[in-house]
């Protein structure tokens, strides 16, 4: 459920109408629903009720500033994976206690200022990352706590770009060689291993893979505990799948994967961390653009609109499904007929849904990408010269420009010439 309805023939974001944000900001531009981040994080922390746990949101899948506060006072905590996203936390208000840091490629210096800002916990990733990190908290005469992620060789059934927990993916230690890593890890100085990370894969729609990977990390659990260590919490990652369009196959609901989690390392006594993103974030944004031309090819019209492939790259790097509304409400039997739907970036990868059933629409009419709430405005760049997609936030009947549209001259002004020019 989201909070983008149809009302009096005009498609709002709560109760705001989205034609009304695209006068006084252009388009195209991305528009959040606080009231559907806010659902969508509270059926996390209903679903984990009983749990000693936190809901880290992946901030990979949106890093608003605005965003990320909103989620922030409600509790949530944050799953970074780069310094940028760590300080992006704390300005928006997110105690160091309450963000775990990701990644394959942690830096010392990333390492450094998580260690100064102060972390919940680095999920290592691998030996030598390890090393580094024991070496910097050394260092530094503190102690990082540390989950090692382990790769539990399942495959996620998800699109091959997104899936992580396969052998032959670039993500965590393999699970047979968890004790010795461990061992290694409780020999380090500067480093306390309290607990294990498992993230198999973006976009899930069934709840088998989960289970496996997670009766996986409960056996490693008891493992290491027989081995001497003290192992008090889990990291789950995130991965949970949303419905891009309601013919999907619905994934599971936040309350069956919590039910999920308490029945595979429920009685553990861990606490538990999860890393979501899309599911809380996804449903809660639209991106909306504007018709240029519709244009009669030769067999099939193009839809051509004011935003592209840099705005929103999901369809052309993953072949994504965003279903596309107009902002005025069709007539109910409204004809449609199918369209490509693109954008002017000059390749044919600009394109973002093929012989679409869509009503008529004509320049200077307007639509809205659903779903566009995660790795949407995060992966936009500047293709083409085009400048950075703005992000607009709803709150009940009031909106706020949360990053503006950058003007030209700011655009150019980040260019410099070199001496010799
Ligand atoms: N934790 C870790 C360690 C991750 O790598 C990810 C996502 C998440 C949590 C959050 O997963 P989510 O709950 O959002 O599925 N750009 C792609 C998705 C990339 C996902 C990368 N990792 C897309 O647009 O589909």
């Amino acid at each position: 459920m989201d909070h983008f309805v149809y009302r009096d023939g005009a498609l709002h974001a709560e109760d705001v109408p989205l034609a009304e944000v695209a006068a006084q900001v252009g388009t195209p531009f991305y528009c959040y629903s606080t009231a559907t981040l806010t659902r969508h994080y509270q059926l996390f922390e209903e679903a984990l009720h009983g749990l000693d746990h936190l809901v880290c949101f992946a901030m990979k899948a949106n890093g608003n500033l605005a965003v990320i506060r909103t989620l922030a006072q409600l509790g949530a905590g944050m799953d970074v994976v780069s310094g940028g996203e760590y300080r992006k936390a704390l300005a928006a208000g997110v105690p160091g206690e309450r963000i775990v840091f990701s990644g394959v490629g942690k830096t010392r210096a990333e390492m450094r200022l998580a260690l100064e800002g102060g972390i919940r916990q680095f999920n290592v990733e691998s030996e030598p990352e390890l090393a580094a990190l024991s070496e910097v908290a050394a260092a530094m005469g503190v102690e990082a706590p540390v989950a090692i992620r382990v790769n539990p060789d399942i495959d996620a059934g998800t699109h091959d770009k997104i899936a992580t927990g396969r052998k032959e993916d670039k993500f965590g230690i393999p699970i047979a060689r968890a004790r010795e890593v461990y061992a290694e890890a409780a020999r380090l100085p500067g480093i306390r291993a309290c607990g294990i990370d498992v993230h198999i894969g973006s976009q899930l729609t069934e709840l088998a893979p989960f289970e496996a990977a997670y009766r996986r990390v409960a056996e490693l659990t008891r493992t290491l505990r027989a081995d001497g260590h003290a192992i008090d919490r889990l990291d789950l990652g995130g991965g949970l799948g949303i419905p891009y369009t309601a013919s999907n196959e619905v994934p599971p609901l936040p309350a069956e994967y919590g039910a999920l989690i308490k029945r595979t390392v429920g009685d553990l006594g861990c606490s538990v961390e999860i890393e979501p993103g899309r599911l809380i974030a996804g449903n809660a944004g639209v991106m909306v653009a504007s018709v240029i031309y519709r244009k009669r090819g030769e067999g099939r019209d193009f839809l051509i609109l004011d935003a592209a492939m840099n705005d929103l790259v999901r369809p052309a790097l993953y072949d994504a499904w965003h279903d596309i509304v107009p902002l005025a409400e069709p007539a109910a039997g409204a004809a449609r007929a199918p369209v490509d739907v693109v954008g002017p970036v000059c390749e044919s990868g600009d394109t973002f849904a093929r012989q679409r059933p869509l009503p008529m629409l004509e320049s200077g009419e307007m639509v809205a990408f659903r779903s566009a709430g995660a790795y949407g405005a995060v992966m936009a760049s500047e293709y083409n010269a085009r400048p950075l997609v703005p992000e607009v936030m709803v709150h009940g009947d009031q909106f706020g420009v949360i990053r503006a549209r950058p003007s030209f001259d700011e655009m150019l002004a980040r260019d410099t010439l070199p001496q010799w020019l």
